[in-house]
């Protein structure tokens, strides 16, 4: 198996020297008086450092009476410092004076209560802490503290090693000797099925796929009821190294189709930035989940819809041009990268459909060149984006191995096939990898890294050709020959014959950061005929086995196996199925 490519560090001025040692937290406490004023504080700063940098966490603690906005100050003694990112506030430098001002979800301070922010930071004489700080301006306790730090600097260096990557810095691969999460709620129903624990420990994705399910939503009935800080939580009893949620509430969301239309309007931006996306930053850059490199799987669909289903092109729906119209998309997207982006331990991976959908010259640059457009919208930039994902929740085969793209018959180019139809890919691992390259020439960091989500592109079972089709035609070698048993690639419900893919696994081949389960096994795509519910989701014809087709699969059957439940629903038969058909094999 070949390796991965190793690819350099994050972009950031931020460097670990290898004689770099590091210093232990130390801990300036700045103690109150007992009397209340209108704004009493105290702050806790304390810093890991190491050669040339330091990463600060800093605790505000309101003890006086409770505040609705706030701004930190202090001043660096050493001109050398310097805020480099900072986090869970917007920070900002002039000279050696620091502010610190509150985020939109983290203004209100109640009294008694405390907020959590933190930086990156630079120096290069000396890193000493700031000895004051005020609070809107007050003094807290009212001057420089005279009771020495509560711990005591160490006499000695510590024993333990530095860190690899200090902390908030990001690592390149967030998968790579990482355990994952297995989200207990998923394991639970996995396990419901016979045979189902022989896989139901694989880390699967966390879906936060409406406002509700932030905090939970125990009357779900299609969803899990733990919410997204219950899962943090339970990642951390576990052990867990990453954890995988997936962002998707956009405005107008699954604009193309139908089994995901969301809660949200198409004029709901300002409702997606403080009811979803703010809530989400804050619980994930609480300090108490710094540990875990969480990983957010952006907007599954969104973009590329915007470039290959809006007017004038055979998919058009009226609900993609009002999203492209009114920017709900690209600006929900990147506001969703600047928030969460700036956290620390947060990597974002934004998704990029599949072969099947962008694998045509007419598609692949321009989606590409929107995947740009929404990473610098809404104040976001590059930075904030680690990698793509493509394949969510879709059924593409990770490998063709009886096709390749460049084969003929008789001197016909395969590309000519009916199933492969003038696409350039045949499988995702060969366009996941062209994709990477394509995205880092239109902008992105030369370090991106691609995740393929193998849940059900597994193609095993007793139908899997074992060798190439005849040589008869064009369509005879390809339809026989691959593995991907579709009656058209543009199908994606709850499709009949496939199977488990490739278990979740780190840095497998050059430039993929990792396979992962992000659609959960077994959760239904659609329901196949119309079931009320109150969570926005439609019925789809693409859900109908009876159904014979649009524009958009070349008027084939949906391919969709009967009596599935809506979308995000448990679905036992589907889930029998695809661990029937796993490959490899179970
Ligand atoms: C649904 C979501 C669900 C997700 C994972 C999507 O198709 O719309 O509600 O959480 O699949 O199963």
């Amino acid at each position: 198996m070949s390796m991965r490519k190793r690819l350099s560090g994050h972009g950031r001025a931020l460097a670990l020297s290898g004689a770099g040692v590091l210093v232990a937290a130390g801990m300036v406490a700045i103690p109150v008086t007992a009397a209340q004023a209108a704004t009493q504080c105290g702050v806790d700063y304390t810093t890991n450092d190491w050669a040339g940098g330091f990463t600060a966490n800093v605790t505000i603690r309101n003890l006086g009476d409770a505040v609705s906005s706030w701004n930190l100050g202090f001043t660096f003694p050493d001109s050398s410092q310097r805020v480099q990112q900072g986090w869970s506030a917007k920070w900002s430098q002039t000279g050696q004076n620091v502010t610190a001002t509150n985020e939109s979800y983290n203004g209100s301070i109640g009294s008694g209560g405390s907020v959590s922010i933190g930086f990156n930071g630079a120096w290069s004489g000396s890193n000493p802490k700031p000895t004051s700080f005020t609070l809107n301006g007050v003094t807290c306790n009212g001057s420089t503290p005279t009771t020495p730090p509560t711990t005591p600097p160490p006499t000695t260096p510590p024993t333990t090693p530095p860190p690899t990557t200090p902390p908030g810095e990001k690592v390149d691969n967030p998968y790579l000797n990482a355990k994952g999460y297995v989200n207990p709620e998923w394991k639970a129903k996995a396990e419901s099925v016979a045979g189902g624990n022989r896989v139901s420990n694989n880390p699967t994705a966390v879906w936060v796929d409406r406002i509700a399910a932030i905090n939970g939503t125990p009357d779900s009935s299609s969803n899990g009821a733990m919410g997204v800080r219950a899962h943090l939580d339970e990642a951390l009893k576990q052990g867990a190294k990453y954890i995988q949620f997936v962002v998707y509430n956009l405005p107008g969301r699954d604009c193309s189709a139908l089994a995901s239309n969301g809660e949200l309007g198409p004029n709901d931006l300002p409702r997606y930035k403080a009811e979803y996306i703010d809530p989400i930053a804050a619980i994930q850059g609480d300090a108490k989940y710094a540990s875990l490199r969480i990983i957010n799987i952006i907007e599954i669909d969104s973009l590329p819809n915007l470039v290959t289903n809006t007017s004038g092109q055979p998919g058009g729906t009226v609900m993609c041009d009002t999203v492209k119209a009114n920017g709900a998309y690209v600006n929900g997207v990147g506001y969703a990268l600047a928030k969460l982006g700036a956290l620390g331990n947060v990597y974002n991976y934004i998704d990029a459909a599949h072969h099947g959908w962008i694998g045509w010259d007419s598609n692949f640059g321009p989606t590409a060149d929107q995947l740009k457009a929404a990473a610098v919208a809404s104040g976001s930039t590059v930075n904030n984006v680690h990698g793509f994902i493509v394949n969510t929740a879709n059924y593409s085969a990770l490998r063709e191995p009886y096709i390749k793209i460049t084969d003929n018959v008789n001197g016909t180019t395969v590309r000519q096939s009916k199933w492969i139809d003038w696409n350039f890919y045949v499988d995702e691992l060969s366009f996941a990898q062209a994709f990477r390259t394509k995205l880092v020439s239109v902008g992105f960091n030369s370090n991106i890294g691609m995740l393929i989500d193998t849940s059900r592109n597994g193609w095993g079972g007793t139908a899997r050709p074992t060798g190439p089709g005849a040589l008869t035609s064009v369509d005879t070698y390809v339809n026989g020959g691959r593995v991907d048993r579709r009656f058209h690639a543009g199908n994606w419900c709850n499709q009949s014959g496939a199977g488990l893919g490739e278990r979740p696994k780190a840095a497998p081949e050059s430039g993929i950061d990792a396979y992962v389960w992000v659609k959960p096994p077994g959760e239904s795509d659609g329901s196949s005929k119309e079931i009320p519910n109150n969570e926005g989701k439609g019925f789809d014809r693409m859900c109908d086995p009876t159904y014979t087709g649009n524009a958009r699969n070349g008027n084939s059957m949906s391919g969709a196996l009967p009596d599935a439940p809506i979308s995000g629903a448990w679905f036992s038969a589907q889930f029998a199925q695809l661990m029937q058909n796993a490959y490899p094999a179970l």
